[in-house]
């Protein structure tokens, strides 16, 4: 029996990079997948491609978390297609993935960056769990995707840091309100990850400063992250709840 048998779960940003690894693994863990993208609908037709092609169940559902109505949308999607395959439609696992960077110290930053920083890293996630808080199972998880930024201090992530921490704190906020239902709430802090958002092994010069600092030598593939997401979301991990657990290959130890 797979560990996520009968589970449904929700990956944000699932059309790339962590969040497509991360999506593949759930349903290679058995879990039904719904694959959030905002706007590459090839490249999330692909992560369903890849999750059908080994056997597995998901669907796709698209919303722009820029947008402040994003969230909303994107719950009363989730929800219909739930609908579609349960009653009552409950959800099981929610990662929160779905990020963008935009490197700038304080100075450079616009407050409409500022604005559009927050609203996709931390705004449309807290509004997300809000509005799928009724239909989350007794015993789900949800799993937010954080950085190491949030730890590490680098003045050319003024905005994205500060982000991440706040998605952070929630993490460990919702843990002690949602423990009495059996939710538990994580944080995940991915170090240098190469994917679109981070097209770090591009940069050989930068790749070896970064890989300096990792205790294990080199930068992530997407894959090292996925594995740390099923855990948690896995029975197995059932009893780690309010962490923040740095998935960096030991970045800046
Ligand atoms: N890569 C790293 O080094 C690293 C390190 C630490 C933390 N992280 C975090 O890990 C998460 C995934 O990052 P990644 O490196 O995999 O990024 P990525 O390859 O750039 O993928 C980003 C994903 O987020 C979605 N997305 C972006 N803007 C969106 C919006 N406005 N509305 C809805 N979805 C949106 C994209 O959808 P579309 O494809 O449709 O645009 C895509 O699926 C992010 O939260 C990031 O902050 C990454």
């Amino acid at each position: 029996m797979k560990p996520l048998a009968d589970r449904i779960a929700l990956v944000t940003g699932a059309s790339r990079g962590i969040g497509r690894a991360i999506a593949v693994r759930l349903a290679q863990d058995g879990a039904c997948v719904g694959v959030h993208y905002r706007s590459e609908s090839d490249k999330a037709k692909q992560t369903l491609d890849l999750i059908r092609a080994e056997g597995g169940d998901g669907f796709l559902v698209a919303a722009d978390l820029a947008d402040p109505a994003g969230a909303a949308r994107l719950a009363d999607a989730l929800i219909g297609e739930l609908r579609t395959r349960r009653n009552p439609p409950l959800l099981d696992i929610l990662v929160n993935n779905a990020g963008i960077d935009d490197r700038k110290t304080i100075e450079q930053v616009s407050e409409a960056d500022f604005d559009r920083m927050l609203q996709i890293n931390f705004k449309s996630p807290f509004f997300l769990i809000q509005k799928l808080l009724p239909v989350m199972a007794d015993g789900g998880r949800i799993i937010n995707i954080s950085s190491m930024a949030a730890r590490l201090s680098v003045p050319t992530m003024a905005v994205y840091a500060s982000s991440k921490a706040a998605l952070s704190t929630l993490s460990r906020v919702l843990a002690a309100h949602l423990g009495p239902r059996g939710i538990t709430v994580n944080a995940v802090l991915p170090g240098a990850t190469s994917t679109d958002l981070n097209p770090i092994t591009s940069d050989p010069q930068r790749s070896r400063a970064v890989r300096d600092t990792v205790a294990l030598g080199r930068i992530a593939e997407p894959g090292d992250i996925a594995p740390i997401v099923a855990f948690l979301a896995s029975p197995e991990g059932g009893w780690i709840t309010g962490e923040t657990i740095e998935a960096s290959g030991g970045q800046r130890l």
